[in-house]
């Protein structure tokens, strides 16, 4: 199921990093709404995730799950319809244990039935988040909700949360279509880095269909421009889900243009599929390479310190083959130059440069497609 749900990492947002438990309808579809008029749907942006907090704190009498009805007034079912009308999908949350992080009822041993309202209420999307768990296995706990969400014969993107606990990266792909590796982000620079960390050495367990989590993004949730942009490139070059965090409806124009930068959105979204790996990573100066569909590799490079700082490499050393020459697309800058082999950069401290490096029998500025407009390095 995984290829056809997820043939390329799953792109939305999430409302949790920016609001925690304060979550409800009105937000919902106002984001829905910004979703569509800042052009982000148009940039892939697709799912609209509702994350912990949005139920009763009991079930009713059949059992079932109960949306708050002052933060739902139109249940579930209203805001899907809402959503759906919008040409976006709907996601929802629920814990594989005996109530929510926040407290609310879990969804342990009643697998089928919450899978069930799931799917007749609309839902496209589930994070199972790992709370509450009672010490029982992740896989039979998340394999019981996969099961059952498969049995509702509606596709449902299924997102693991367990923290990257059980190391879910050697099963996740069997039960669900994406995993948490680590346990929660936050808009911090230190935070963002040890979750690239861990996250980058996992690069064998992602592909089509099945993708590592980092967690959802921050960008513009604290960080400074420059951090909010490694952070984002970081993730795309680690083809990790592109969940935006942040309040669609005050983001600022720089916010908007870093979840908006389409070239860093291709490289994420690249067909082929592999996550990026980390070719060198000396005293905080990193270079990573993510090999892509056309024949190119995007490569990031980007400077752990505070201080800027020149960061080299080569495109034998990316992978590339050898060519006459290369041409280095600066997918922050967007501009495109040439390069005899070398890629390399000054980097601002905290920042990165990313590049997308093609070889091109055409150097010299000579190729037919592009007009060069800069000369790098
Ligand atoms: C822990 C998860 O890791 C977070 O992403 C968020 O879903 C909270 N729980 C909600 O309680």
């Amino acid at each position: 199921a995984g290829a056809t749900l997820v043939p390329t990492p799953p792109m939305g947002w999430n409302d949790w990093n920016a609001f925690g438990c304060d979550v409800d309808e009105q937000l919902v579809e106002q984001t829905a709404d910004r979703l569509v008029s800042t052009g982000l749907r148009a940039a892939g942006y697709q799912y609209v995730n509702i994350d912990d907090c949005w139920m009763a704190k009991t079930r009713d009498a059949a059992g079932r799950l109960v949306p708050d009805p002052v933060k739902f007034p139109h249940g579930i079912t209203g805001v899907a319809a809402y959503v759906h009308a919008k040409g976006l999908k709907l996601g929802i949350y629920e814990s594989a244990g005996t109530m929510t992080c926040a407290g609310f009822p879990g969804s342990l041993g009643h697998e089928q039935q919450d899978a069930d309202s799931f799917a007749s209420w609309g839902v496209d999307y589930l994070k199972y988040d790992n709370c509450y768990n009672q010490g029982l296995p992740s896989l039979q706990r998340y394999r019981a909700m996969g099961d059952a969400l498969a049995k509702t014969g509606r596709p449902i993107v299924y997102s693991l949360c367990n923290w990257g606990l059980d190391s879910v990266w050697t099963w996740g792909a069997t039960v669900g279509q994406l995993w948490r590796t680590t346990g929660d982000i936050d808009a911090s620079f230190g935070r963002m880095l040890d979750i690239f960390h861990a996250n980058a050495k996992l690069a064998d367990a992602a592909g089509p269909g099945g993708w590592n989590d980092p967690d959802m993004l921050e960008v513009g949730n604290g960080m400074t421009a420059t951090e909010d942009r490694a952070h984002f490139s970081l993730w795309a070059e680690m083809a990790a889900p592109l969940i935006a965090g942040t309040d669609l409806r005050k983001a600022s124009a720089d916010t908007l243009a870093v979840y908006g930068n389409t070239e860093v959105i291709s490289v994420d979204q690249d067909r082929l599929g592999k996550q990026g790996r980390p070719v060198s990573m000396a005293a905080g100066l990193d270079v990573l390479a993510k090999p892509l569909a056309d024949g190119g590799v995007a490569v990031t490079l980007f400077n752990e310190n505070p201080q800027p700082a020149v960061i080299s490499t080569t495109a034998a050393a990316v992978g590339l083959p050898a060519a006459k020459g290369y041409l280095l697309r600066d997918l922050w800058a967007h501009t495109t130059g040439e390069s005899a082999g070398a890629v390399s950069a000054t980097v601002p401290g905290h920042g990165v440069v990313m590049y997308k490096v093609t070889p091109t029998d055409h150097p010299g500025g000579q190729h037919p497609d592009l007009v060069l407009d800069t000369k790098v390095p």
